[in-house]
């Protein structure tokens, strides 16, 4: 049964696949508004969120299924005990696919080894979140139409930012690409996501604790909160959760065909001020991501017929 725990559980032609069904769904929506009638998805997470179990429960629903959804741990049997494994078990005699977020990184590979349907990783701790990548991509192609050649800029919480992992595993597998990793000492790229994706495959890259010198070499600025729910202790958080602020004085640094991400959501590491900056694409993001989950659920459900 294919699930997807990682963004490289999905070839660079599958990826391409993926954006050019949801273009196709941005396109012709109403083509779209019957291809999962009489499918359900469950939706199981077991950390908040907004964006990523909303925009699932949207997709599905526009594409003329059902949601079955478990918004909190603690109104589930998750806080009597119950494994991963066995929900996992469980939700497979209700659903037909799952969308799972876990504070515990590995947790959906452990759903996924123990579900008979197809499992989708929401987010697993401070591992990875591979369908905000799916955002994040059709974001970029939607803006740049290339994915080549592009110097992208990472900015902020890159230790526990899990959609930074997956977002520099997803494009380091195209060419050309650079990147400038920005954020305090304490916050770096962990080693192991250096090790796998950028000095394996000779990808350059740069680090640095200013924002401002880096701005104006950026084709894509990446913007990430510090995770709060990921620290140790309260006064490190503090210490670092102000560290970049992008305001419009920033802004005035970056070229004038600059795209500003974010996943969201935001603390105050982008001022609201920059949010008509006509170069701030993280609402259009928010909207991408559901299409890229559409396009995800329907060739998940395909393969599992076939
Ligand atoms: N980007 C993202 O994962 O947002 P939520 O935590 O609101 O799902």
């Amino acid at each position: 049964m294919r699930s997807v725990i990682d963004i490289l559980d999905l070839s660079v032609s599958e990826l391409d696949a993926l954006i050019a069904t949801a273009e196709d769904i941005i396109a012709h929506p109403a083509d779209y508004a019957e291809k999962c009638h009489g499918k359900k998805l469950a939706t199981l997470f077991f950390e908040p969120s907004t964006r990523t179990r909303m925009s699932f429960e949207a997709a599905m629903y526009e594409l003329g299924g059902n949601v079955l959804s478990m918004t909190d741990a603690a109104s589930s049997s998750a806080s009597k005990g119950e494994s991963v494994a066995d929900t996992a078990k469980v939700i497979s005699c209700y659903a037909d696919i799952i969308a799972m977020r876990h504070p515990k990184e590995g947790a959906a590979l452990v759903a996924a080894n123990n579900a008979s349907i197809p499992v989708i990783n929401a987010g697993d701790g401070g591992h990875c979140h591979p369908t905000q990548t799916l955002a994040d991509l059709l974001t970029i192609w939607r803006e740049k139409k290339r994915f080549s050649g592009l110097t992208v800029g990472l900015c902020g919480d890159l230790k526990f930012g899990r959609t930074v992992h997956s977002l520099i595993n997803a494009l380091s597998r195209y060419e050309d690409m650079r990147f400038v990793l920005i954020s305090p000492t304490e916050l770096k790229l962990p080693s192991y996501v250096k090790e796998e994706s950028l000095k394996a495959k000779n990808i350059p890259y740069r680090q640095t604790t200013s924002l401002e010198e880096a701005m104006p070499e950026l084709d894509v600025l990446y913007m990430t909160r510090v995770q709060k729910e990921r620290f140790f202790n309260e006064e490190d958080y503090l210490r670092l959760k102000d560290s970049y602020i992008l305001d419009p004085a920033k802004m005035t640094l970056g070229r004038d065909d600059l795209i500003v991400m974010h996943p969201l959501p935001r603390v105050n590491e982008i001022s609201v001020a920059v949010d008509k900056d006509p170069r701030a694409c993280y609402f259009k993001q928010v909207l991408n991501g559901k299409y890229m989950r559409m396009a995800l659920i329907l060739k998940l459900l395909e393969e599992a017929a076939s």
